[in-house]
């Protein structure tokens, strides 16, 4: 016997208005889709089975390969949909869930589990009380409080319609008895679908017990039919993830105005700034300052760092080194420690060594950027002929003066200086001063000779 998933993701999702199937919209960097299955697996199912129909071939790519998929041509309703993946239920434990509800945690659906075996029945529905219940299936309890049926909104009355506990669209049953049960499900009602929902009064008359377990925490199971909904559970996933960072340690200055993605770590005591934008597999150190409008992707960041208001991408950042404000690491930028990698820097595809500064308005792109190198002011790295990415390696002490160009491919040797204003296109000796410019010529008289005064 197995504990399985059925995520039913076939659907359209129409109201969203999109050309994505409305699974695949994506919560806080991932979709709604995949954060299901996360929940799923972590709550400790087996197998995973997607049901897909509408644009499946996109589905089926955003998967994992050992997510099975099962096939739902024409999109006749959720308990259609489970109808599907009829040949992979077994005697096994099953449980439903909607790919369009990205909150619901492992945590509940282990309770669940727990109390659909205690209870020893055949099908539990997930339910909570919503502030505003609109759109949602109503659960209709009778006079004991046992389940007597789902309704959905279109098919309720006046009266069904003012109750508030609600139908999650998750659910677990006995795999035997769902298999029973699953052909006697009919389509007589407003939309002419076969709905899951309708399953329960069906279990229950073939004699079996049904369960309600209603959660606490309603947000878990809201679903997302609409961009008004995405941003609402946008919301609230961004909120419990920041609450998860400063529980152990992190401080966010404004957690409402942070996007922080599930996968980023952050270590103790670094500070958060507003408008900090931090995706991927990006870690991050501890004792950091993250400035406002910071966006961090796939990168490393080591201790003590201060980012400002700076694009750090798919890139390293050793301790204590200071990034910005307004400085872009472009990909497979790797900086050392105690760096300094100034205002309106741009660094791309190049390594630089410990201690080396580049404090204003230069472009390092491919380079070996060696040890306590200083990179003057409006330094450029002319990486590019126009037709191949050339390399440039500055070797340790190196001191190059402002504005300016190395022209690549050229190797700067240990101990070297290069006057300001010179244009390198040769490689320059350990411990030599390059000067690449033009002499200055002083014209005396000039400016009365040619009548040109300005006073
Ligand atoms: C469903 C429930 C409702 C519940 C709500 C919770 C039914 C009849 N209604 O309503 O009681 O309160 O979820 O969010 O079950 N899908 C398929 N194939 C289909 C139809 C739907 O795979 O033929 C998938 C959709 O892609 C979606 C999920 O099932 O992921 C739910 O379908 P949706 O149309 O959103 O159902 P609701 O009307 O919201
Ligand atoms: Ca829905």
């Amino acid at each position: 016997m197995k504990l399985k998933a059925i995520i039913l993701a076939a659907g359209e999702g129409t109201r969203m208005k999109s050309k994505l199937p409305k699974v695949l919209h994506k919560v806080c960097g991932q979709t709604m889709l995949q954060h299901v299955i996360d929940a799923a697996k972590k709550s400790g199912i087996e197998e995973c089975i997607v049901v897909i129909g509408h644009e499946a071939e996109k589905i089926k790519r955003s998967l994992s390969s050992e997510i099975k998929t099962v096939f739902q041509e024409k999109q006749l309703g959720t308990g259609h949909a489970v109808m599907m993946a009829y040949d992979s239920i077994k005697e096994d434990t099953i449980l439903v869930l909607c790919g369009d509800g990205p909150l619901i945690t492992e945590e509940t659906l282990k309770d669940m589990l727990d109390y659909h075996k205690k209870g020893d029945f055949k099908a539990t529905v997930l339910t909570a009380d919503l502030p505003d219940p609109e759109g949602y299936g109503r659960i209709i309890r009778d006079t004991e409080g046992r389940l007597q049926k789902i309704v959905e909104e279109k098919d309720a009355t006046e009266e069904e319609r003012s109750i508030r506990e609600i139908n999650s669209g998750i659910y677990c049953f006995d795999g035997g008895t769902l298999k029973d049960a699953l052909p006697k499900l009919r389509n007589n009602n407003s939309q002419g679908e076969y709905y899951l929902t309708d399953i329960l009064p069906v279990i229950r008359d073939m004699g079996f017990g049904t369960g309600v377990y209603k959660t606490r925490d309603y947000e878990e199971i809201m679903a997302v039919n609409s961009r008004e909904q995405l941003a609402e559970v946008e919301a609230i996933m961004r909120k419990r993830i920041a609450k998860k960072h400063m529980k152990d340690g992190v401080t966010i200055i404004n957690p409402e105005h942070t996007y922080i993605e599930k996968t980023v770590t952050i270590g103790v005591d670094t500070t958060i700034y507003a408008g900090a934008i931090l995706t991927g597999d990006t870690a991050i150190g501890e004792d950091c300052i993250i400035g406002q409008n910071s966006r961090i992707e796939n990168s490393v960041i080591g201790n003590g760092v201060e980012v400002q208001s700076s694009t750090i991408i798919s890139s390293s950042v050793g301790d204590s080194t200071t990034i910005g404000p307004y400085a872009y690491l472009r990909p497979n930028s790797n900086v050392g420690k105690h760096v300094k990698i100034g205002g309106f820097v741009e660094v791309k595809n190049s390594k630089i060594d410990d201690y080396s500064r580049a404090s204003h308005l230069s472009y390092i792109g491919d380079a070996d950027v060696g040890r306590n190198v200083n990179i003057g002011c409006g330094v450029v790295f002319v990486n590019y002929d126009g037709k191949d990415k050339n390399r440039s390696i500055i070797e340790d002490n190196v001191f190059v003066g402002s504005n300016v160009n190395l022209v690549a491919p050229v190797v700067i040797g240990k101990d070297g200086y290069i006057a300001c204003g010179s244009t390198i296109t040769s490689g320059v000796p350990s411990g030599a001063l390059a000067i690449a410019r033009a002499r200055q010529e002083n014209k005396e008289g000039w400016v009365d000779k040619k009548g040109l005064s300005r006073e």
